[in-house]
């Protein structure tokens, strides 16, 4: 046996359900490193908007992912680069995310992003998230938490962060759009979003961040 990896926290859930905020929040107590698999495909996404490419030019996105450098800045939350460039704020429009949904039911997609992120755990000590880190990426993780909330819990506090921002859309839209997302998620053919046998259920209904993140500490095993 070689020396022992970091611990590793894997979290999975729709969108909206507060997976970043929290994933940020235990990296920052536990001293882990963070990895924003979402903001990966948000990436492929721009990159493809910019380019021409829409919703159903999987291969294409592929390509182009293959011959991307995607990285993260140091500093908390990290930043994200593609291809030497921050793009930190132009990855978190609905736009994007809309398409970064589209193209991620691609095999050829995620082939490309999986393998990289795969890559960024081996060494551990990391706590990661996404639609299928729990299931694919990080199955082997010491702890494997589904975090969910009700499709309008999740709208609202959608609708507050973009207020926020600035970003003029309604609480309708925005069930509509995350209702339409939660369904492509989950029945994508490939690496669809779900609870993974052995991954334990958060619900973070009623919780502040800080509150969820408290719940996830007391899983973590206790050898680990
Ligand atoms: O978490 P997010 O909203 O930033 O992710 C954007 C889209 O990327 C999401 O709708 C589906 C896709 N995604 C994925 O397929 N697998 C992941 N591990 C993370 C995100």
């Amino acid at each position: 046996m070689g020396m022992k990896r970091g611990l590793v926290i894997a979290i999975d859930g729709p969108a909206g359900a507060g997976k970043s905020t929290v994933a940020k929040i235990l990296a920052e107590k536990l001293g882990l490193r963070y990895l924003d698999t979402g903001a990966m495909y948000r990436a492929i996404a721009l990159k493809a908007a910019r380019t021409g490419l829409g919703p159903t030019d999987g291969e294409a996105a592929a390509e182009l992912a293959a011959r991307s450098r995607i990285e993260f800045g140091a500093g908390s939350p990290p930043s994200i680069w593609l291809d030497g460039e921050d793009i930190t704020a132009a990855i978190r429009t609905p736009e994007i995310g809309e398409l970064a949904s589209a193209l991620s039911a691609f095999s050829p997609v995620r082939a490309v992003l999986a393998s990289q992120q795969k890559e960024m755990v081996a060494a551990g000590g990391m706590t990661l998230e996404g639609r299928d880190v729990t299931t694919v990426i990080a199955p082997d993780a010491e702890l494997r938490v589904f975090l969910t909330a009700s499709l309008e819990e999740r709208a609202k506090r959608r609708y507050q962060e973009l207020q926020a921002k600035g970003v003029d859309i309604s609480y309708e839209e925005l069930i509509r759009q995350i209702s339409e997302r939660d369904h492509r998620d989950y029945t994508r053919e490939d690496s669809p979003l779900k609870i993974g046998s052995g991954v334990q259920v958060v619900e973070s209904y009623g919780l502040t961040p800080e509150e969820v993140a408290d719940r996830i500490l007391a899983l973590i095993p206790l050898e680990s």
